[in-house]
């Protein structure tokens, strides 16, 4: 982490102190936790140093994986929005800089997106070589919404609106989210943009950032949900082939089938000015109820797709036992298509960035078999951990419960499991025994079908990598065709052993690696 970033992290801390010294605002005896220390806080997972964060925005490579993100810097919920802003040179270690685009006496900073404008389409960069960063975000006003264009002469530190502004206005409240790519093909730029309550995305082009003529419109279509938002257009690879699909990811909120929000995505085809999605099966990106607004990375630098996810839902977001933070962004994930003989359509396949530079203890390394005895693997004392392995069982006729329960739990016995039903062909989280935090929308079980039973010897083996980060997991299925992000919360302190215990027949665990992580706080 850099000095400044240090200065400024620990002017924050301070202010946090002071606020929560403050005889009127805290009681006597409340506990200080060093920043990125506190209880909840994810150690390898993006989260903001103080106050509500939601959508990634303005996600691009520029000088570093700059990481911009929907903020209110002075509550604890949603209002108030900028950009907030930090910077990587890994996708795990990130540097918090000041934020990016205040809130305006006219409006609130929405989500949007951020492009390297290097040739200068824009005129912004004269005389500069190389060109720099233009952001398109959403002005929030307070019956109208509209799409405003700025440039940053900084490397993406600061931002200067465009004269011009707005650059899309269609006199209507609900208009937001644009996000822009460069299209080679037809050399110019390209935005989606969602238009929430029609369950639509309006696709414009421009040949500066500046002017931007209507091309077409997706939608409605898949889930409609209340209303969408946050749509991202991009080119994603089909595994084992050098040919690469159109996917169009749409966010829903609230009406997702798990309750509030999340996204889904069409595969398909974009010729610069349609988008025809293959069917108009909306498929979700997660089977969990916290990957919302997820955005793509622009000007990646070997041109892969990188997605970072909102971990949260808007049903319980700004109410979750986390101070003096709240929210989390997902691990970094590379997408890709796989097509299935099961499956209609190619699916979106999400693999974490590689956390192995994070590695600290081994916790387990090697394969075995579970039947009536559990077997326990202590976390030594760090709840931010990962594991991959496969599990295999052949399912046993009529048995209606032949299960591996992976606990994660704590000493008071609370505990998050991840787990398989081989009778059910069917991977299940339940995080219903936390109770850190309730609420009616707080659902706790989760689960997605997986079956990969050979034909010939009857074995189902599932593909498990588990991300754990305190307050929060990531279930990768059969390396990524399912995934499942939930955040929990664990009254009596963090988890502290994994329990794996075999019901109704015996399991095969092979290769199964279990790391702790080092914090990227510290
Ligand atoms: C999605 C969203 C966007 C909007 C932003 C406001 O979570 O509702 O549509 O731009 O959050 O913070």
């Amino acid at each position: 982490m850099k000095a400044t970033s240090l200065l400024w992290l620990s002017a924050t801390a301070l202010a946090v102190c002071a606020q929560a010294q403050s005889p009127s605002s805290a009681p006597a005896a409340q506990v200080q936790y060093p920043l990125y220390n506190e209880p909840y806080r994810p150690q390898y997972h993006f989260s903001p140093p103080t106050h509500f964060m939601n959508d990634p925005n303005g996600l691009v490579y520029f000088n570093g994986w700059q990481l911009y993100y929907q903020y209110n810097p002075i509550e604890l919920v949603a209002g108030h929005q900028a950009w907030g802003h930090a910077v990587s040179t890994d996708l795990l270690h990130w540097t918090n800089l000041p934020i990016a685009i205040p809130e305006k006496p006219t409006g609130q900073i929405f989500t949007g997106s951020a492009v390297v404008d290097s040739e200068n389409t824009s005129g912004f960069f004269d005389g500069i070589p190389g060109g720099g960063l233009v952001a398109v975000y959403t002005l929030n006003e307070p019956t109208n919404e509209v799409q405003n264009v700025a440039y940053s002469l900084n490397g993406g530190i600061t931002y200067t609106d465009y004269a011009g502004n707005p650059v899309l206005d269609r006199h209507d409240p609900n208009f937001r989210d644009p996000k822009v790519f460069w299209h080679a093909p037809t050399h110019r730029w390209i935005m989606t943009v969602a238009l929430p309550n029609a369950h639509q995305v309006l696709f414009y082009a421009s040949s500066d950032l500046k002017n931007w003529r209507g091309l077409s419109r997706f939608g409605p279509a898949g889930i409609e949900g209340l209303q969408w938002e946050c749509p991202n257009l991009l080119q994603v690879p089909i595994e084992g082939t050098n040919q690469k699909k159109w996917v169009l990811v749409v966010g829903i909120n609230p009406g997702a089938p798990q309750g509030g929000s999340m996204d889904e995505y069409f595969v398909g085809e974009f010729d610069g000015t349609t988008f025809r999605a293959g069917d108009t099966v909306g498929r979700l990106m997660d089977f969990g109820k916290d990957f919302y607004a997820a955005q793509t990375y622009n000007n990646t630098p070997t041109g892969e797709a990188v997605v970072v996810g909102w971990v949260g839902n808007w049903q319980y977001a700004q109410v979750v036992p986390t101070s003096p933070w709240r929210s989390v962004f997902s691990i970094p994930r590379v997408l890709s298509l796989r097509q299935k003989e099961t499956q209609t359509g190619a699916l979106l396949i999400q693999t974490p960035v590689s956390l192995e530079g994070l590695h600290d203890q081994t916790l387990y390394d090697g394969s075995t078999q579970i039947s009536t005895s559990p077997l326990s693997i202590p976390l030594q004392g760090n709840a931010s951990f990962e594991f991959e392995t496969t599990v295999a069982s052949t399912s046993i006729p009529h048995q209606q419960q032949q299960r591996l329960n992976i606990d994660i739990l704590n000493g008071a016995g609370e505990k998050v499991t991840v787990g398989y039903d081989w009778s059910r062909s069917q991977v299940f989280v339940d995080r219903g025994q936390t109770y850190g935090f309730s609420n009616p929308f707080f659902t706790s079980d989760f689960s997605t079908w997986a079956d990969n039973t050979d034909p010939k010897t009857k074995v189902n083996a599932i593909r498990l990598h588990v991300l754990v980060d305190r307050s929060m997991l990531e279930v990768f299925v059969d390396n990524g065709i399912q995934v499942c992000t939930s955040v929990f919360y664990m009254q009596h302190g963090p988890p502290t052993e994994m329990s794996w215990h075999a019901e109704n027949g015996n399991v095969t665990v092979q290769d199964l690696r279990a790391y702790s992580l080092k914090s990227v706080w510290r």
